[in-house]
């Protein structure tokens, strides 16, 4: 059995080797295949990022045409699974609808349920989820709202594309401003891989059983869906909210965050691996301020957040522990100046990160990753004999 080291929350455990996603966290330093995160989040779009994180090299522009019109031709979703979202309640939650969903659709497409890491059935399963990962987040959105779905429109980008499938009404057709557009790429390109967190460790713990890639993703789904990762996003615009609301000085809720007998947290403060900044929270924090005002619109929570940055950061407790804002802090607030439904950011976060699922799950197959299978320390009963039920 050999000698078991404990590091609960693999906080030190280095679980694989990867190419795929470089942090520093001391330095605050992020690369997505060597290429820095403030120059992709300047230039890429979501979907040249994409194929990057899966392919491991910037598309020409022959391989971007074949990679976008294989997400195009991908988009739509079987007409049968409409009777899937019909038989839904309307307060569903839609990451829980996410989550099952990416099973489903499998099942339409048996093809991707076989692994495939290489050549064109791989190309196929990769496109097919990260096209209808999209349609399926936008139907969940219409389903809870009662509204008709919309069919994806494929003379549009992979992000008006999402916009019109979640906004458009039979009366009107939606047509997102440019910066809206912008605002959107630039959330999913941020999101789209961060090396071994809970719900990428997850895919790969799932798919290190050689399950397929649909499943694999949708319990990474579900492992983003918790307010200490993925649900964090809009944990924050709940807490800024109450803050408003509650008109309580802020400092109440630095202090509340910092007592001991209550498991209140600051949302959007902390992380595992960064120890001086996030390098993606500081892009949502310039971008969410030219967005507003390219928009020509002002979010109260916005000024609430920046001063509880400010207050956060001079605080020993914090600064003790080395927290800072994360991804989260400011993202929800470029959400809602995109018009997103807060109870869809978690979701919005799924289909930015779609990539790094992908590209990790590919990854554990080409190294052959051993089955995922930690050991314990056991700390219960010692050995004991069955006790006939009258006995007891
Ligand atoms: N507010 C108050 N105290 C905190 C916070 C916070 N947000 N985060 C950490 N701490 C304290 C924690 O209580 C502990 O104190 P002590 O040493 O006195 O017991 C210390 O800082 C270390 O915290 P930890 O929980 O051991 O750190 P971790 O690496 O296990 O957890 C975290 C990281 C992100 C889960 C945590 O910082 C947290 O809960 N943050 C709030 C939720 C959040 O914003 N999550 C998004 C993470 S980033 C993107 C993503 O993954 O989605």
């Amino acid at each position: 059995t050999g000698c078991i080291t404990m590091d609960q929350g693999f906080g030190n455990t280095g679980s694989c080797f990867s190419s795929i996603t470089f942090v520093d966290g001391g330095k605050g330093i992020l690369r997505y295949r060597g290429y820095p995160i403030e120059e992709i989040a300047e230039k890429a779009t979501f979907v040249e990022t994409a194929y990057l994180i899966l392919n491991g090299e910037l598309p020409n522009s022959d391989q971007l045409r074949v990679f976008t019109a294989a997400l195009r031709e991908h988009a739509f979703l079987h007409e049968n699974l409409k009777h899937q979202f019909a038989g839904l309640p309307t307060d569903a939650p839609p990451m829980a609808i996410l989550s099952s969903m990416l099973n489903v659709v499998a099942c339409f497409h048996p093809e991707v349920l076989q692994v495939h890491t290489s050549g064109p059935g791989f190309d196929r399963t990769a496109a097919l989820l990260l096209s209808k990962v999209r349609t399926i987040a936008a139907w969940a959105y219409r389903t809870a709202n009662g509204k008709p779905f919309n069919h994806p429109n494929p003379n549009l980008s992979y992000c008006a594309n999402f916009l019109h499938m979640m906004f458009s009404e039979p009366y009107q057709e939606y047509i997102p401003l440019p910066v809206v557009e912008k605002a959107l790429n630039l959330f999913l390109v941020l999101h789209a891989d961060h090396e071994q967190n809970c719900s990428t460790s997850t895919v790969r713990v799932v798919g290190s059983s050689r399950a397929n890639l649909f499943s694999s993703v949708s319990a990474g789904v579900c492992a983003l869906w918790g307010p200490l990762h993925g649900g964090a996003n809009m944990a924050v615009i709940e807490m800024l909210e109450e803050i408003r609301s509650s008109g309580r000085p802020i400092t109440d809720y630095i202090n509340m965050a910092k007592a001991k007998n209550n498991s209140f947290r600051l949302m959007g403060f902390g992380h595992r691996v960064y120890k001086n900044f996030d390098p993606r929270s500081l892009i949502l924090k310039k971008q969410v301020d030219d967005v507003l005002k390219a928009l020509n619109m002002e979010d109260p929570l916005l000024d609430i957040a920046r001063e509880l940055e400010v207050k956060t950061l001079q605080d020993d407790y914090f600064k003790e522990r080395n927290l800072y804002p994360n991804v989260d802090f400011y993202s929800g607030i470029l959400l809602r100046a995109v018009g997103i439904p807060l109870n869809m950011y978690p979701v919005m976060f799924a289909i930015g990160r779609m990539p790094g699922w992908i590209a990790n799950w590919r990854e554990l197959h080409d190294h052959k990753q051993r089955i995922s299978r930690p050991r314990q320390i056991y700390t219960g009963e010692t050995t004991r004999s069955f006790v006939p039920v009258e006995q007891r």
